[in-house]
């Protein structure tokens, strides 16, 4: 098939926040514990830290991660998580039926995060917890000194403040299986003045109120109006969250759900655009999409599992092998994002290590790569600058839950500093390779400085602790500058990176 694609200088999308690369991690699973933490494993620093696992994630060039739940976060108390180890309660976490051991807190958390040098984004607890629970947890974190709770801080060994900018208001309140979930209008009420009182405190940070738990809740998108009519000018943010499966093994319709993921950005976009108007406000909310990945392959088993188990500690759970199609259908979502970088300005890929996530580490075994690791990697490395408007000429097709979606799926990004222009191409048809051409117009291109691409496996294939690399980024070949015209070879089910050098900038 033959696909013609336009990119014009002067047309951009937006700027791109870093953050749109960010994770997420829970506790929860093997997360934390035998995750990012095994005192003892033969990688383990001497703080119980998995060197191996660290060493993925510095590669993945985070620049956020949220923390410490999740549904998690719900009905936690963060003071259990702080001060001598040996004096730390060991709790039943209600979330996951999971006993908690709070050896991990959060100033082991921040001393990780430090090591992977990745910025900490906090979940205040809004199911159990209250407005001053919130309020001391910030005034812990990010207050210099001179009151009790920052004292207590210093105290602990942290003598400098962490200066946490972001603040997530609870966790999907909407969802009937949250500890302390409340009504729309409840939720608004007390995320509202948990935010004014946090900013109160500390004027410098931003604050991201809960959206609907996913787009297929029965109250959506009622409760982001709702909510926001309640809190829109104390807050910075609302999240989406939406976790995506194949079930019915229909390759064109689960990719499909990037474009539903569009229409999903784009509900919430006006929603906050219609708050925005009735209450002639000045200030902009942005999406933060801060839980998001494929999760589907061993779903429904576990609720089950979960619901039989006896209160395990740090327990083998959520921990999905992902295939080569998941890989595909990632690199075509993180598309979605820097094409909506106007709105989404953070997003976490959900979770990062074991629990649905693109860096498993066997208990006191590897640590090895799941096939979604490479595509999350190559947007955060190569899709900073800006957004580029892409016109995008091809054949089409439609499916259950969109029309008209193109075989193509194209997202193209300008870095301006490093005179870069890098072009992300998902070719999503079953059988048929596409001949692109694309106009660079108002661009001068150099050379092809890279090409990466992902293709030719089977479907269902996976990365596993044996084959570890099995499913991984190769170069490609077909893909040149041709009179200032991209033009390339884009095999069918693959994922491709091409950078192109660019004079005169
Ligand atoms: O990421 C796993 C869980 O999915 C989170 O705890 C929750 O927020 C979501 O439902």
């Amino acid at each position: 098939m033959k696909v013609r694609c336009t990119v014009h200088r002067d047309f951009r999308v937006s700027r791109i926040d870093d953050r749109l690369y960010s994770a997420f991690i829970e506790h929860m699973g093997r997360a934390i514990y035998s995750g990012i933490f095994e005192p003892g494993h033969p990688a383990a620093d001497a703080h119980g830290f998995r060197q191996d696992v660290l060493a993925f994630v510095r590669d993945l060039n985070i620049p956020a991660i949220r923390y410490p739940g999740g549904n998690f976060v719900s009905a936690y108390d963060w003071k259990d998580g702080i001060g001598p180890v040996h004096e730390r309660p060991i709790r039943l976490d209600l979330a996951w039926r999971s006993t908690e051991t709070n050896r991990i807190g959060t100033n082991e958390f921040a001393a990780w995060a430090d090591l992977a040098g990745i910025e900490m984004m906090l979940a205040v607890n809004l199911g159990t917890g209250s407005l001053q629970d919130a309020r001391e947890f910030l005034e812990y974190v990010n207050y210099p000194g001179g009151t009790a709770w920052s004292d207590l801080r210093r105290s602990h060994g942290v003598e400098r403040p962490y200066g946490v900018k972001m603040w997530c208001l609870g966790n999907e309140m909407d969802g009937s299986w949250q500890i302390g979930h409340r009504k729309a209008r409840d939720y608004g009420r007390i995320a509202d003045e948990t935010s004014k009182a946090l900013k109160t405190l500390d004027p410098g940070i931003e604050t991201i109120v809960c959206g609907s738990s996913n787009d297929e809740m029965e109250t959506y998108p009622d409760w982001e109006h709702t909510v926001l009519e309640e809190c829109y000018e104390n807050v910075d943010y609302i999240s989406l969250h939406k976790y995506f499966g194949n079930r019915s093994r229909d390759t064109l319709n689960f990719f499909g759900k990037i474009e539903q993921t569009g229409r999903y950005i784009q509900a919430i976009a006006g929603t906050i655009d219609h708050v925005k108007a009735r209450k002639r406000a000045k200030n902009d909310v942005y999406i933060c999409f801060d839980e998001w990945n494929v999760w589907y392959h061993k779903r429904a088993e576990e609720k089950e599992k979960i619901r039989k188990w006896d209160w395990p500690e740090a327990p083998a759970l959520l921990e999905e092998d992902y295939n080569f199609e998941d890989a595909l259908f990632v690199g075509g979502l993180l598309n979605e994002f820097i094409r909506r970088s106007d709105r989404v300005k953070i997003a976490c890929i959900a979770q990062l290590v074991n629990v649905i996530a693109p860096i498993r580490a066997e208990r006191g075994g590897p640590a090895w790569r799941q096939t979604i690791y490479w595509p999350y990697q190559m947007a955060s490395l190569y899709g900073r600058g800006e957004a580029m408007a892409v016109h995008v000429d091809g054949p089409t097709y439609d499916c259950r839950v969109a029309e008209d979606v193109s075989y193509l799926d194209v997202a193209v990004t300008h870095d301006p500093a490093a005179a870069m222009l890098t072009v992300f191409v998902l070719n999503r048809h079953l059988s048929e390779a596409a001949d692109l051409d694309m106009d660079l117009a108002g661009f001068t291109p150099g050379e092809i400085a890279l090409h990466r691409v992902m293709e030719g496996h089977e479907l269902r294939a996976t990365n596993s602790a044996t084959a570890p690399d099995r499913i991984a980024p190769v170069k490609g070949h077909d893909a040149a500058i041709d009179e200032g015209r991209l033009r390339a070879r884009l095999n069918p089910l693959s994922y491709n990176v091409i950078r192109i050098n660019l004079s005169q900038e």
